[in-house]
């Protein structure tokens, strides 16, 4: 069975324009699947629209949506009503490097709202009707950072592990109702979201760095098979030792010690 047999033929990728969220939307082009691509600038995501209609036989919508507003989920489900969406990608993130308490409470709401709210509304209201129809698919992308406190990424680190868990306890309540459910834990990934952080490479636990299309095909293998997973073999072992072999102390303080020097704070 092809992936379009197995899930259907219209995606909606939020956070599509750039980054793993592009290679996502280039990715299901290729498999058929037509989509609906969200993001905040228009121009990004009508290039990348116009190049995928260009490539492949498919339709492509453009709806430009900032995911932190609180009813970015609502309009969205409005914004695409009477048409089945049978998979969703939850891409865009809001991250936020620096001292917890230098954030503003405007930020840290956005960064909620961006990274936990919408995504859990959306997934019940695209979710919803795939379990109607049998079928579908919810991909949340989720990170590493999430899998212990990673200090001076605080709200970012807290809300990817919500997105995992999210995932997770979907995975067990949608398996057997024909709707597959994952997170993607990316490691460092090279979008230009990341790259414009400027990151210094400082020590042995510094990440190896995937490109956005490595992450993408995993998640895409993956899907079906596990509620969650960790991308690429270094991510893995990097999680693995500190997860599984360190003490929860030694992982917190390499993770906050790794972003202090990354970014020297
Ligand atoms: N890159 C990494 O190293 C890395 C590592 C671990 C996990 N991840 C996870 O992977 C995902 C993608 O990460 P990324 O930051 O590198 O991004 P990306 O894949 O480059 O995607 C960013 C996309 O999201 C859109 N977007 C951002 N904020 C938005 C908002 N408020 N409303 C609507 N669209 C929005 C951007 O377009 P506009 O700016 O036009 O809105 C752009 O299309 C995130 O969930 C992140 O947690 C990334």
């Amino acid at each position: 069975m092809t992936w379009k047999e197995k899930y259907g033929t219209l995606a909606l990728i939020a956070g599509a324009s750039e980054g793993i969220g592009a290679a996502f939307a280039t990715q299901l082009a290729a498999a058929g699947i037509n989509l609906i691509l969200v993001a905040r600038r228009p121009e990004p995501l009508e290039k990348l629209a116009a190049a995928l209609r260009e490539q492949y036989v498919i339709a492509v919508d453009c709806i430009t949506c900032d995911l932190a507003d609180p009813q970015a989920a609502q309009q969205l489900a409005a914004a695409t009503s009477g048409r089945e969406i049978d998979v969703l990608v939850y891409n865009a993130a809001l991250s936020y490097i620096g001292p917890f308490e230098k954030n503003t409470i405007a930020q840290h709401t956005q960064l909620a709202n961006a990274n936990m709210i919408t995504p859990m509304l959306l997934t019940q209201l695209l979710g919803e009707p795939m379990l109607q129809r049998g079928r579908g698919a919810v991909i949340l992308m989720a990170s590493l950072a999430g899998f212990q406190g990673s200090g001076f990424l605080a709200a970012y680190a807290a809300s990817k592990a919500f997105d995992r868990v999210l995932a997770e306890s979907l995975w067990y309540e949608w398996r057997d109702r024909g709707v597959d459910v994952i997170a993607c834990c990316a490691g460092a990934t090279s979008t230009p979201n990341y790259i414009n952080t400027k990151p210094q490479k400082t020590s042995l636990f510094a990440p190896v760095v995937q490109s956005p299309d490595e992450v993408v095909s995993e998640c895409l293998r993956r899907l079906g098979t596990t509620p969650s997973f960790i991308t690429g073999t270094g991510n893995k072992l990097a999680s693995f030792l500190m997860q599984r072999l360190m003490p929860r102390r030694s992982a917190v303080t390499i993770m906050g010690d790794n972003t202090r020097q990354m970014y020297r704070l």
